[in-house]
């Protein structure tokens, strides 16, 4: 693994989240494996967990973080490569991303769609130009298409909870937002349930149907309680639509999910990768119930960022 910006693979997976389980037990084993090593946390959008559970885990690890809130306190960057820089941007990416990468051993980036210029956000433009101008390994801590920091936490909660000698049955559920949401954490999910080979169901109003190439291999299912029905994990988040891109689409039918939407399911549990919009995602009778799997999910994004962190070490 030189950078970790998606799923690679179920043996990869496997041993990623196997690790990040060890280091749940026993968060300091490898504690002098980093010492002398730099990781760059450079975020371009805001972020509470992602921040401070990478820190936790580098610190955990015995290595350095240093935190740059790029699109506040830094120069407004240019991304595109053979502009004439007379407008408004500062310093190229290249310049930037060559600085970065000189100060520290690996650099991790936030760096969120625009969710206007389609065909730049699903090349996952941004993230790619600091992987191809720092020289450095780069961790993904939300991309304009995949948030793998996240699916691999949620690898982890699920495989913590479901002791069953079966695949698990794993329900994406699109949930109401009032504003345009980005895919990253939808399309991550589908990709890493699907190749941790689980029984995946993603229910949605029409319209919403998120890119194939992070689907492939999951069931469609437009009635959400039907969907719910023998679910095991509930995974709920909002996206925008896909096509149109980036817009918010008029639904019929209500997609709040509540205890009522589960029927005789008793045993299924709820996720959501936080942060969420109480009783507009999600209501508080589940947020706060014995469904729900939340605060497991946040905390073991200390563990699946130490996992990657020891296995770039
Ligand atoms: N789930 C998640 O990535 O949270 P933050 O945006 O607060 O980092």
């Amino acid at each position: 693994m030189i950078n970790f910006t998606k799923f690679e693979n179920i043996d990869l997976a496997n041993s990623l989240i196997e690790k990040a389980l060890a280091f749940k037990t026993d968060p300091r084993v490898n504690e002098n494996k980093g010492n002398g090593k730099r990781i760059g946390l450079i975020f371009l959008n805001p972020s509470l967990r992602t921040r401070m559970s990478t820190q936790l885990a580098a610190s955990n690890l015995g290595v350095e973080s240093f935190v740059l809130n790029m699109d506040k306190e830094s120069w407004a960057l240019e991304m595109q490569d053979g502009v004439v820089m007379n407008q408004n941007k500062v310093e190229h990416i290249r310049d930037a991303a060559a600085v970065l990468g000189g100060y520290f051993d690996i650099l991790a980036i936030r760096a969120f769609p625009t969710l206007t210029n389609k065909e730049e956000d699903i090349s996952d433009f941004v993230i790619n130009q600091f992987i191809k101008y720092s020289g450095v390994p780069v961790i993904s801590l939300e991309s304009a298409i995949r948030h793998p920091l996240q699916s691999l936490a949620d690898m982890v909660t699920i495989r913590e909870n479901f002791k069953e000698n079966r695949k698990p049955k794993v329900v994406l559920t699109w949930a109401p937002h009032i504003k345009a949401i980005p895919h990253a954490v939808a399309n991550s999910f589908s990709e890493w349930a699907i190749g941790c080979d689980y029984d995946l169901t993603i229910t949605h109003p029409h319209g919403y149907e998120l890119d194939k190439k992070f689907t492939n291999g999951a069931t469609i299912e437009y009635d959400q309680t039907k969907a719910l029905a023998d679910a095991d994990f509930v995974y709920v988040k909002n996206w925008s639509a896909f096509t149109p891109y980036g817009k918010i689409l008029s639904v019929t039918g209500e997609w709040l999910l509540n205890e009522s939407k589960f029927g005789e399911n008793t045993h299924a549990k709820v996720m959501h990768c936080l942060p969420v919009r109480r009783n507009l995602e999600l209501s508080d009778e589940i947020l706060d119930g014995n469904r729900s799997l939340v605060q497991h999910q946040a905390k073991n994004r200390i563990f699946a960022a130490q996992a990657v962190i020891d296995t770039m070490l």
